[in-house]
């Protein structure tokens, strides 16, 4: 196990990389330590989750919301929880982001790490300290930017992830690929999951290569002036279908990706649209949808990177080069 600290405005995060889970007990002390989780990581790794203290959630996006949050503070005060506990996340992006909220919450805020179990989770979700939790039809409309204590990588948690959910996770590193890392990008379109699948060693390279290119950008823009939006690249459109659709994150990034590549086509000369569609494709991520217009833009209206009648909407020049540019939203309609 290898530790790597960085300091954001408020906060020092340690990364453990290439650390067993059972390396956790050296972190925290179990006495003092609630884990939060889902039925389904539970159920793949109840073994080594006994002997904790567990508040387990039914899995899912749908459960992202404020009445999970009510009922995980009541098992945290019946746990008798207090300041000198920490809560560990152990999860998906679902489980990171509400663990981090409830604990920036409970007692105006309380210790917290995350052990990510999907993909997705270990490149972006536990990553950079945004927490909170979905509103109705919105995405993360409620929520706090805090950073967590620690990270602690195990990609052997990774051996129990459908292959769907390995998948999304794909999604999001194209996305740091296309924005930030053209050298990552090639390497994507000549390997592929299979690859990944077989070799842990090099799906274990690429974990902490997308984690430290999130973890630079958080670091210079902690709280999304800048460089921070850049992260949002295929998000507009994908948030609002992602709510409405029956689409995991991931699916509805790509297919977001994909809108947001063709419109970087026609507004700053993007000639490489062809190549993000077929590295998507590559790895089985869809890039169009059949969606209602109306019902997408009323969501998309909505965006939190929304100010007055225009959005920050993530374009592309060129593959590993993102720009931020302010779009009318009738635009955006009109790219639907
Ligand atoms: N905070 C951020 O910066 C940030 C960034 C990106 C995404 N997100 C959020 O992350 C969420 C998506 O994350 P996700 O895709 O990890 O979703 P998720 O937490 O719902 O996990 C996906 C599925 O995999 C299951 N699972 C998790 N780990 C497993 C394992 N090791 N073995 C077997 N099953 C496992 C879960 O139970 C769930 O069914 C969204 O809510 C999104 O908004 C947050």
């Amino acid at each position: 196990m290898h530790r790597k600290n960085f300091q954001f405005s408020q906060a020092s995060v340690d990364y453990f990389f290439e650390g067993g889970f059972n390396a956790l007990k050296q972190l925290v002390n179990p006495a003092t330590t609630v884990i939060i989780t889902d039925e389904n990581v539970f159920s793949s790794h109840h073994k080594k989750l006994k002997n904790w203290k567990l508040i387990v959630l039914k899995p899912g996006e749908k459960y992202k919301v404020q009445d999970t949050v009510n009922s995980i503070i009541k098992q945290l005060i019946e746990y008798g929880v207090d300041r000198k506990t920490t809560i560990v996340g152990v999860g998906g992006g679902v489980v990171t982001d509400m663990t981090g909220y409830v604990a920036s919450i409970y007692m105006r805020g309380i210790r917290f790490g995350f052990v990510p179990t999907t993909l997705l989770a270990m490149v972006d979700a536990s990553i950079g300290g945004k927490n909170g939790i979905d509103i109705g039809l919105f995405k993360n409309m409620v929520g706090i930017i805090r950073q967590p204590s620690f990270l602690l990588y195990d990609v052997a948690l990774l051996s129990s992830l459908p292959e769907k959910e390995l998948r999304n996770g794909f999604a999001e590193v194209i996305k740091h690929a296309s924005i930030k890392d053209s050298v990552m990008f090639h390497e994507l379109e000549i390997t592929s999951m299979a690859y990944f699948k077989r070799n842990r060693a090099s799906l274990d390279k690429l974990i902490q290569r997308n984690a430290l290119l999130k973890t630079k950008i958080v670091q210079k823009d902690e709280f999304e002036i800048a460089d921070r939006k850049l992260l949002n690249f295929g998000h507009t459109i994908g948030h609002a279908l992602e709510t409405q659709y029956k689409l995991s994150h991931g699916e509805a990034i790509s297919v977001g990706m994909a809108y947001a590549s063709s419109i970087s086509s026609s507004l700053v000369k993007f000639k490489d649209e062809e190549r993000v569609i077929s590295l998507l494709d590559k790895f089985g991520l869809p890039t169009s949808l059949k969606f209602n217009k109306d019902r997408v833009f009323n969501v998309l209206k909505m965006d939190k990177k929304k100010d007055q009648n225009s959005i920050n909407f993530i374009l592309l020049k060129k593959i590993g080069n993102a720009i931020i540019k302010e779009l009318p939203v009738d635009q955006i309609y009109s790219f639907l």
